[in-house]
């Protein structure tokens, strides 16, 4: 990077004169040096000193600051920092006491003092002192200590001892703390570097970068990666005109970066990545920019490419990744003809790929995943044939793959997968020897594909045709098909069968044969591809395993999924190092598997919901459940209690035993599963009563207990705090809770209170399981039973029907601004419906049926603009039904059974034919359709596979059942 700025003293790494005096050294010997140095150097301003050379240039006060600073550090060999990193220092002093001869050091050829220190990549270890004799080197001009291991110590304020320092490299280094202020008085600093340290901070970051930018107007380079700055860069920035490389790596910058910076007439490298909150657009470019490198990514830039990026003639690298940038690819980028890398991935950017694209002659890769971009294959990329890497995936391209792509006789990556990509696979592509990723997943490319003509790709490790019709029946067991991958992925493919030349694949990894019609039995030959880890078997009509059913030594399976397929009989797991095992929606019966105990590493994720396993769940899976972090045994006929086995389960986020014929008590060991977010034990027969003793759980968010043999009450006596800081969603409904709820009682319940989660995207409770793996749950809304497969964190719900409990619904509900679904219904509540509901503005679905409520309804519910779904019915309430449109619009059977209930509005509803006390809830073919499709609407958003974009809906429809229960 600097090489230039160091001509002025480098002289010659080793120069033989310093210390000349020790040598023997004949006068011709001396001319002869001279002149060489003299040619080296004759353009040097220190040309004329080397008349006045004398024998005494050796300072012995160096050479025993350099001892010192010898013993000051222990030698450590690092495992791979440096490829070349050797001890540098452990030389010094062995080979004769002229220390400009020693490794690393270079002294001034006119007064023999280390101006130069070279000691990066030299293996020392131990903590940076303070009072290092290294401070005393006073004429030292470049440091370089990179790339050691100095123990997590802090960075010496000492070292504005050195002041004619103007190379100070700290990376790599392991140094922690404060960057002591006192760096920022080394005013002659041409370059700074203390990059990747990983615990280096700064304190009040906007006045150090404040007086770093004023101070330092000599930098060229500063590199300050991975420091926490947490702060602005301060405008002043761009008074460093100097500058010419400026790395902010992982800074955690935030605020709106000054865009004058990117204008620095000299600037050649600007790289701000992963600094995700850092605000920002792109300037105007000048004609007269030297900028060669522009990095922006993991950034929270937006705005479009302008224009004038056309100016940046120099430009060799354009990253813009992960970031909020749109608008169109500028024509003028065809401009940039030094342009090697362009990757434009993961932003907003639309419309066509411009054709001046194809001027870019020495382009290597084109990378544009993941935006908005349509129109056809960008055709003028056959036309660079550096090419290199071409990634359109996840866009919306649309027409024919160009079938003279074998002209990219480099080619090694083709991704396209995720686009409207039509026809065939071109045949010229299976020419094109180079490549090693072919990735055309999920398009409608619907010609058939003959998986043997890969077979010409010898490089080939990573094939993904996933939604491509595919033949394997040309490749023979003894055909010569030599493509050894490394991930293979044919996920709906139209395979029936699993194809036989698998079997010879030595380097498979991962392999996805996911959603194809495959029948039968899974071969036993599968578990001895000895380099398999990841196998996807799912969605299929496989009925059993091959073989004998035990686990196969030196099986690497650690992910299975087995899921929706027709397996019958015991569940198989093939090696002992399976940690994510989906297996739910089969017909798998006997008990689950001891195996799962005696696994060789701690399972994360265990799905075997849906299926007959029986017998009890077993109580030894607590012995490694250290890293479980999902156990869904939903929907089985499993016996017997709840091993109390949780008291390691820190990871366990979801637990699901919900559908069983589970008995007994909830365990008290769960109280230690502290990352819990899901605990659903619904329809089972646990008699115990309410699980005070979780209350503590500070991640809870969804508690279903329903349909069990709950009892005692819903409250402590006595107890203050509810607790469950983070519970979102509670269904105890369905068991016998009884007693009354105080008025206070809804105090505190902090997560259904206020709505903290603002953000726009959509989390789901549970989203950090892997593997694309949601936690769901059945619960009842608007009187309808719905399935969500995936829960937002921002639903809640509280469900106390069909229990016991009387007194007054607590005044207190009123607090609970974000309650979406309330259902109180089926109990003994007395007294008023509490006006403080009015406040529950969140609030879209009411049932409040079969209790003794009597008085009126609080007019002021007639403003709740969210509440769709209201039932009252069969109740003791009287007056006027509100006025408002929600009211109106309910069914008659909303308010049946309320003998004093009147009002204009109810017979608007109902009509004078319709006869209030009716028991049946009546309502049109027509009406039923229209809440359907509604509701369908709304959970739209929510089909498998769609991450982004959705902003309502949060339900996917199921079961769709009209009335309560
Ligand atoms: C640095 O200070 C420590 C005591 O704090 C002392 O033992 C050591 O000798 C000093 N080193 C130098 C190089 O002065
Ligand atoms: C710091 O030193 C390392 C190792 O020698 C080198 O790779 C890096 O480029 C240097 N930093 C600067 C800013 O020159
Ligand atoms: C970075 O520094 C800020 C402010 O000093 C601090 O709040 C934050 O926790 C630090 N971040 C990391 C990852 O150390
Ligand atoms: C619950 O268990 C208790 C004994 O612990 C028993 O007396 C009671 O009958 C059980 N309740 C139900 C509904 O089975």
């Amino acid at each position: 990077m600097l090489g230039e700025r160091n001509t002025e003293h480098s002289y010659k790494k080793r120069h033989p004169l310093s210390c000349w005096h020790e040598k023997a050294m004949s006068s011709t010997m001396i001319f002869f040096l001279r002149t060489i140095v003299l040619l080296l150097f004759s353009t040097s301003k220190f040309v004329s000193n080397f008349a006045s050379l004398t024998p005494d240039l050796c300072h012995p006060d160096e050479r025993d600051v350099l001892l010192q600073l010898k013993t000051e550090f222990k030698i450590l060999k690092p495992n791979d920092d440096c490829i070349t990193s050797y001890p540098k220092t452990e030389s010094w002093g062995n080979s004769g006491t002229d220390y400009c001869n020693w490794d690393g050091v270079t002294c001034d050829i006119k007064s023999g003092m280390v101006i130069v220190l070279d000691l990066s990549c030299s293996c020392l270890y131990g903590p940076f002192k303070s009072n290092s004799s290294l401070f005393r080197l006073k004429h030292l001009r470049s440091l370089n200590l990179a790339y050691n291991n100095f123990n997590l110590s802090p960075i010496p304020a000492k070292f504005n001892n050195l002041i004619l320092l103007e190379t100070l490299n700290l990376s790599s280094s392991s140094l922690k703390g404060l960057i002591p202020r006192e760096i920022l008085q080394l005013t002659n600093l041409v370059s700074l570097d203390l990059s990747f340290c990983d615990s280096l901070s700064i304190e009040n970051p906007p006045l150090f970068l404040r007086l770093l930018a004023q101070n330092l107007r000599n930098l060229r380079a500063l590199d300050m990666s991975f420091v926490n700055i947490s702060s602005e860069i301060p405008h002043e920035f761009s008074y460093m005109r100097s500058l010419r490389y400026l790395s902010l790596r992982s800074c955690y910058l935030v605020g709106e970066f000054p865009s004058s910076v990117f204008l620095i007439p000299n600037l050649q490298s600007i790289i701000l990545y992963s600094n995700l909150n850092l605000r920002g657009e792109l300037p105007v470019f000048q004609r007269n920019s030297s900028l060669q490198v522009l990095g922006i990514s993991v950034s929270s830039f937006s705005g479009i490419i302008p224009e004038s990026i056309g100016n940046l003639k120099h430009l060799v690298s354009l990253t813009l990744e992960i970031s909020n940038f749109s608008g169109r690819i500028p024509s003028s980028l065809g401009e940039l003809s030094n342009l090697s890398t362009l990757s434009l991935s993961r932003n907003h950017f639309r419309g066509e790929v411009p054709s001046s694209i194809g001027n870019l002659k020495q382009l290597i890769s084109f990378d544009v995943p993941s935006n908005q971009l349509t129109g056809k294959f960008p055709s003028v990329l056959l036309n660079l044939t550096k090419l290199r890497g071409i990634d359109l995936s996840a866009n919306q391209f649309t027409g024919f793959l160009p079938p003279n792509i074998g002209q990219l006789s480099k080619l090694e990556s083709l991704v396209a997968d995720d686009n409207y990509f039509t026809g065939a696979v071109p045949s010229s592509l299976y020419q094109i020897s180079s490549l090693i990723t072919i990735s055309l997943a999920r398009n409608q490319l619907s010609d058939l594909v003959d998986l043997n003509v890969f077979s010409s790709l010898k490089q080939l490790v990573i094939l993904d045709l996933s939604g491509i019709p595919v033949s394997t029946s040309n490749i023979t067991s003894d055909s010569d098909f030599s493509s050894n991958f490394g991930d293979l992925s044919l996920s709906g493919c139209n395979i029936t069968e699993f194809p036989e030349f698998i079997r010879n694949q030595r380097n498979l990894n991962s392999l996805d044969m996911s959603k194809n019609s495959i029948k039968g039995h899974v071969p036993d030959w599968l578990w001895s591809l000895q380099e398999l880890h990841n196998l996807d078997l799912s969605h299929n009509s496989l009925s059993g395993f091959d073989g004998s059913l035990k686990a196969v030594s030196g099986s690497k399976i650690s992910m299975l999924d087995l899921r929706s397929n027709d397996f019958q009989g015991k569940i198989f797991i093939p090696s002992t190092s399976v940690t994510f095992l989906l297996a739910s929606s089969n017909n798998f019966t006997g008990e689950i598997p001891l195996s799962l105990c005696s696994a060789q590493f701690s399972p994360t994720i265990i799905d075997l919901s849906n299926n007959n396993f029986h017998g009890s769940i077993p109580r030894c899976l607590g012995v490694d459940i250290s890293f479980l972090e999902d156990l869904n045994l939903r929907n089985n006929s499993l016996t017997g209690s709840i091993p109390d086995m949780f008291k390691h389960a820190y990871e366990l986020i979801s637990f699901d035993v919900s559908h069983n014929r589970l008995e007994g008590k909830i365990p008290l060991s769960l109280t230690n599963c502290s990352a819990l977010e899901v605990l659903n034990v619904q329809s089972n027969k646990i008699n115990d009563t309410f699980p005070f003793q979780l209350s503590s759980l500070q991640k809870l968010q969804v508690l279903v207990l329903r349909s069990n043999k709950f009892h005692g009450m819903l409250y402590q006596s006595g107890g203050a705090w509810f607790g469950f800081p983070q519970l979102k969603i509670i269904d105890a409904s369905h068991n016998d809770f009884f007693g009354t709820l105080p008025s206070d009682y809804f105090l505190n319940w902090t997560a259904v209170s206020s709505n903290e989660d603002k953000d726009t995207q959509a989390h789901y409770i549970g989203g950090s399981l892997g593997y694309g793996y949601y936690t769901s749950l059945v619960l009842m809304n608007k009187g309808v039973s719905m399935e969500m497969e995936r829960i937002l964190t921002i639903y809640t719900a509280i469900d106390f029907s069909g229990n016991r409990i009387h007194g007054q619904v607590p005044e207190s509900i009123g607090l609970l601004k974000e309650l979406h679904v309330l259902n109180l219904s089926r109990n003994a509540f007395t007294g008023h419906i509490p006006p403080s509901l009015a406040n529950v503005t969140a609030l879209e679905s009411l049932d409040l049926s079969q209790n003794k409520l009597s008085g009126e309804i609080p007019p002021s519910l007639g403003d709740l603009s969210s509440l769709a779904w209201i039932n009252v019915s069969h109740n003791q309430l009287q007056g006027s039904i509100p006025q408002g449109t929600q009211f109106q619009r309910q069914n008659c059977s909303s308010y049946e059974g309320n003998p004093g209930l009147y009002g204009p509005s109810l017979k608007d509803i109902c009509g004078e034919s319709t006869p209030p006390e009716s028991e049946v809830p009546v309502s049109s073919e027509e009406e039923e359709k229209e809440e359907t499709l509604s509701w369908m609407a709304a959970g739209l958003g929510f089909a498998p596979g769609v991450v982004l974009g959705f902003s309502i809906g949060y339900v996917v429809v199921r079961n769709k059942k009209r009335g309560t229960r």
